[in-house]
């Protein structure tokens, strides 16, 4: 405890950012700091785990340190160890775990393995003090596409994900046979503003009626093949063009779903999450159309919207609460599947 507050401590590990934060009550950020391998993967074009997983290890008490200097806390003020158990790459994630391990066995703390998920969407109580479940998510990430009924801070309900492609890969993936480099995600949020979305009409993949469910290969692959009959025409490509209309064949689709999920289920908060919910078109269309039919849209800050250590310790924070600690055998688990019951 520090000046009466509950303080946790989380780490973050299970992709290319290493990030360590520390918190107070839960929802108040001391510090969040996040050592990005972004500069190290551009080069390879994205993310190589065996590489990922070294340079978490040289960082890691580097940015333990700061996050301690920058929050002005000691190891006798913390409360709470949290970190990220899965999904994610398993070498990365191991990182953060038997870091996280380590402090709490050696500071006598208690630890808390946090889904990767749940953290993304606690981003939000951190961003809106006042935020409570139950509401509607829609996660969108490099790995995750998902709409899910959290009915309380531990307990959720899937009613949706991506059968293949993850909207953020198939971002990236696109930006990359147009060259952009990577991540591609930011630099096609940009370059589509200078576009026509109404340009090239891909098709919408909208799967079986009353589906949640997404599929986001097809897009790409009509993508790809749209880029090799120009060429094979001898025709210029518009690239501004082929962003505009990709995004606005995903954004359709994703918009449609998850204002229909909430309206549906009778929610009247919907909840964005995951590095995807920092684009620009996502957020313009889905407040027109939260806002034509009375839901109020919630949507983190971009630093909040791609992985950090802060939304995984406000997780963390709410699971310890209510189902207690974890015990210090816990691992890493690269598939962990989301709680569809209590954790
Ligand atoms: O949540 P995140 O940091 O990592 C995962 O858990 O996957 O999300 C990263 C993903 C990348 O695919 C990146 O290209 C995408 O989010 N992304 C975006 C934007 N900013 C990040 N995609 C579209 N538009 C953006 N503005
Ligand atoms: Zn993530």
């Amino acid at each position: 405890m520090k000046d009466g507050k509950f303080i946790t401590m989380a780490f973050e590990s299970s992709c290319d950012e290493t990030s360590v934060a520390v918190l107070a009550d839960g929802r108040q950020v001391l510090a969040n700091v996040i050592s990005s391998q972004i500069d190290i993967f551009r080069q390879y074009g994205g993310v190589v785990p065996e590489i990922a997983s070294r340079h978490h290890l040289e960082n890691i008490n580097q940015v333990v340190d700061q996050a301690l200097e920058e929050s002005g806390v000691t190891w006798e003020d913390i409360d709470l160890i949290g970190v990220t158990k899965g999904p994610g790459l398993v070498g990365a994630l191991v990182i953060g775990v038997a870091t996280a391990k380590a402090m709490a066995f050696a500071h006598d703390i208690p630890l808390v393995g946090v889904h990767h998920i749940l953290g993304h969407i606690s981003a939000n109580y951190i961003e809106y003090p006042a935020l409570e479940p139950p509401f509607m998510a829609l996660v969108t990430s490099g790995g995750h596409t998902n709409i899910i009924e959290v009915e309380d801070y531990n307990r959720c309900r899937v009613l949706g994900a991506t059968r293949d492609d993850a909207v953020g890969e198939a971002y990236d993936k696109v930006a990359r046979v147009l060259g952009l480099g990577y991540p591609g995600g930011p630099k096609m949020d940009r370059l589509a503003k200078e576009g026509n979305p109404q340009a090239i009409q891909f098709k919408r993949v909208y799967l079986e009626k009353d589906s949640y469910d997404f599929s986001f290969s097809g897009l790409k692959t009509a993508v790809l093949n749209y880029l090799n009959t120009e060429k094979q025409a001898g025709r210029e490509v518009n690239k501004a063009d082929v962003a505009a209309s990709f995004q606005q064949a995903v954004m359709d689709v994703i918009v449609e779903k998850a204002v229909g999920a909430a309206r549906n289920q009778g929610e009247k908060k919907l909840v964005l999450a995951g590095g995807v919910a920092s684009n620009s078109r996502l957020r313009a269309m889905l407040e027109e159309a939260c806002g034509s039919c009375g839901i109020q849209l919630y949507r983190p800050s971009p630093l909040l919207c791609t992985d950090n250590a802060a939304m995984i310790g406000c997780a963390a924070y709410y699971q310890y609460r209510e189902l207690g600690a974890d015990s210090l055998d816990m691992d890493a688990y690269p598939s962990l599947q989301l709680p569809e019951e209590k954790l």
